[in-house]
């Protein structure tokens, strides 16, 4: 374990990251099917994938209707549940015990890395160590995704990071990504307490993602006054709105229909 690495919980629960799979699928088709040079050999790694591996499993399956000899790996700080896991295991999955340096080998590029409800505690100042550690194996252009999610998987929200062509250059803070399935309504701030760790207690004045919240908001009372009520078109309806008061917010159909907001910052997330 190193010093970055501290002991979670392990709850997770079936189909939590469904609909982050479904986002995936969707948005980074290349990456995932891609096979020329190094390509062919690059994995798919879960890092900390709780007491049982059932996302992991959720998530190889989605990928592979993509790329079919997609090799996944697990990995888990807990030697217990990478024990466990390995019942699970075949020739394309595999399950190791590790941290955020990763147990790959030399051979073991990865494409897309993701850390889903890992940083729930230690220090926010750390969160660009660990991003910079995750992203290690990661072939140029390759994703890393960190965020977090409620239990039920009803709303998500994830960091998008991009490496870029300098392998000692810490990764690219290309996206956030919301999502919600509409069961608990629709309000800008329902995704507030579910942040990914470096951004969740910075949502006050004169930090980017409050203003970004705070345009967010007035869209989306906008949309409201106009007639849309009903939480999915109040969603779909505040998106072109918010639009057009914040650069980098997508409005993508097939995203805003499935309950999906992409804010590319200029410049990058701020941190
Ligand atoms: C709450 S579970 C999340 C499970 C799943 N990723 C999800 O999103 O539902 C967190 C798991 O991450 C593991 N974990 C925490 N820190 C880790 C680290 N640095 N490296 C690998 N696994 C870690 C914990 O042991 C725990 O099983």
């Amino acid at each position: 374990m190193s010093s970055l690495d501290t002991q979670t919980r392990g709850r997770t629960s079936r189909g939590r990251l469904r609909a982050l799979d479904a986002y995936l699928c969707h948005a980074e088709r290349e990456l995932l099917s891609r096979r020329d040079g190094p390509w062919a050999r690059a994995v798919f790694v879960d890092v900390g994938f709780g007491e049982h591996p059932w996302t992991t499993l959720e998530s190889a399956e989605a990928f592979r209707a993509l790329q079919p000899e997609l090799a996944v790996i697990g990995v888990e700080l807990d030697a217990e549940r990478a024990r466990a896991a390995s019942a699970h295991a075949d020739a394309r999955t595999h399950f190791r015990e590790g941290g955020f340096e990763l147990p790959l080998g030399e051979d073991e590029p990865a494409r897309l890395v993701r850390a889903m409800n890992l940083l729930r505690q230690g220090p926010p100042e750390r969160v660009p160590e660990v991003h910079r550690t995750l992203s290690r194996y990661l072939l140029p252009s390759g994703l890393l995704v960190e965020g977090s999610a409620d239990p039920e998987g009803a709303i998500l929200t994830a960091h998008l990071l991009r490496r870029g062509p300098d392998a000692e250059a810490p990764p690219f803070r290309e996206a956030l990504l919301f999502h919600t399935d509409f069961r608990h309504g629709f309000a800008p701030l329902l995704f507030r307490d579910w942040l990914p760790r470096d951004l969740r207690r910075r949502v006050r004045p004169g930090e980017p993602i409050h203003a970004f919240f705070s345009e967010w908001d007035a869209a989306w009372r906008e949309a409201r006054a106009a007639g849309h009520a009903a939480p999915p078109d109040a969603f779909h309806e505040t998106a072109p709105r918010l639009a057009a008061r914040t650069g980098g917010v997508e409005t993508d159909a097939w995203l805003l229909e499935r309950g999906f907001l992409v804010w590319k910052a200029e410049g990058g997330v701020s941190p």
